[in-house]
């Protein structure tokens, strides 16, 4: 099987293994995992803010950044494709009770956009809590969010005092894609995640990312939550490892996925563009029912995930190198094109 259906199906190598069977551990509820406190530590140093907190998932991160900065009723500015609004079972209306001012398109706005969308509380109005972006955008197929455009409504959100919060599950992804320093990205924001199971090879785990007081109150969310973990150092050891090792290589990945789009281009009854695949995700389109087709793959060997009726969509990851993207790319030629 050639497993292309996410990033997060990745397996611990050995040696990530041998990290966590090697972790100091202690009771992280009671903050003294030491293992955790230097993930913390190394995380907030990498993305240029003052403190980190480390989570069980993206998703969690997601509805404690909502919690800490948007009350009941507020509205939460994002584009109407976000991981929080599709793919999150509606946690942060269910639980963080915000709702969503949606910006059409595929996931990157204009500070313009943002900024004629932020309204204040009035007897009327439910007021702007938060501005959020994501980065890479997953279902705009690994959009790169620009830096210069990022930058512009930072400044546009400070203005107006209002947060900004990354979900930067793939933000590692950007940073590799536009050539600078994820911190040039990160610093940007109010507070943001990232995740450590999404191509990073780690099998569990997010950190947050904020000032020591966002991380006081997010604290308390993530108890709230049950999100507390006690020895949870075998699982930072995971994310350690992962941050140390396997973020360069992201630039492998790309250039698999961008491999696959031109393979599969010309193909009969598939629409890609090799020069929109800009991280490791690449959107098809396809001319028939894509559940459909994704189980005739399935069968031929090759996974993806059609995230609806026209399309699909394939991941590259540490466990795919480039032979098997070749013959991904002719198993899927032979099924979609026939
Ligand atoms: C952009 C984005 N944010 C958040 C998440 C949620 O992460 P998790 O699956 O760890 O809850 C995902 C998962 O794919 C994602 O793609």
């Amino acid at each position: 099987m050639i497993d292309l259906r996410s990033d997060t199906m990745t397996l611990p190598s050995e040696g990530m293994r041998d990290a966590m069977r090697d972790a100091k551990l202690g009771d992280d509820v009671w903050q003294e995992d030491p293992t955790v406190r230097e993930l913390e530590a190394l995380s907030a140093e990498r993305m240029g803010h003052e403190a980190g907190l480390f989570v069980p998932s993206g998703s969690m991160a997601n509805l404690i950044a909502q919690l800490v900065h948007a009350g009941r009723g507020d509205e939460v500015i994002c584009g109407w494709d976000s991981h929080c609004v599709r793919d999150e079972v509606g946690a942060g209306a269910a639980l963080a009770g915000v709702q969503y001012e949606m910006i059409p398109g595929d996931g990157r706005y204009t500070v313009e956009q943002v900024a004629e969308r932020i309204r204040p509380r009035t007897f009327h109005t439910p007021g702007t809590g938060l501005v959020w972006l994501e980065n890479t955008h997953n279902l705009g197929g690994g959009t790169v969010f620009p830096l210069a455009e990022i930058r512009k409504i930072a400044a546009a959100c400070r203005e107006r005092d209002v947060p900004l919060h990354l979900d930067g599950a793939r933000v590692f992804h950007a940073a590799v894609a536009e050539g600078v320093d994820v911190r040039e990205i990160a610093r940007c924001f109010t507070s943001m995640s990232f995740c450590l199971s999404k191509a990073l090879g780690a099998p569990v785990g997010s950190v947050l990312c904020g000032s020591r007081d966002f991380r006081e109150r997010a604290l308390r969310f993530r108890k709230m939550l049950g999100g507390g973990m006690r020895q949870s150092g075998v699982l930072a050891a995971a994310g350690l490892y992962a941050l140390r090792r396997n973020v360069e290589r992201l630039a492998e990945d790309h250039a698999n996925a961008r491999r696959l789009a031109e393979l599969l281009a010309g193909t009969r009854g598939v629409t890609v563009d090799p020069a929109a695949v800009q991280t490791n995700i690449v959107m098809i389109g396809v001319a028939g029912d894509a559940p459909e087709l994704v189980r005739k793959l399935d069968a031929r060997g090759v996974q993806g995930w059609p995230p609806d009726a026209r399309r699909i969509r394939f991941v590259t990851h540490l466990g795919v190198d480039r032979a098997a993207i070749e013959r991904a790319a002719s198993i899927i030629r032979e099924v979609l094109g026939a």
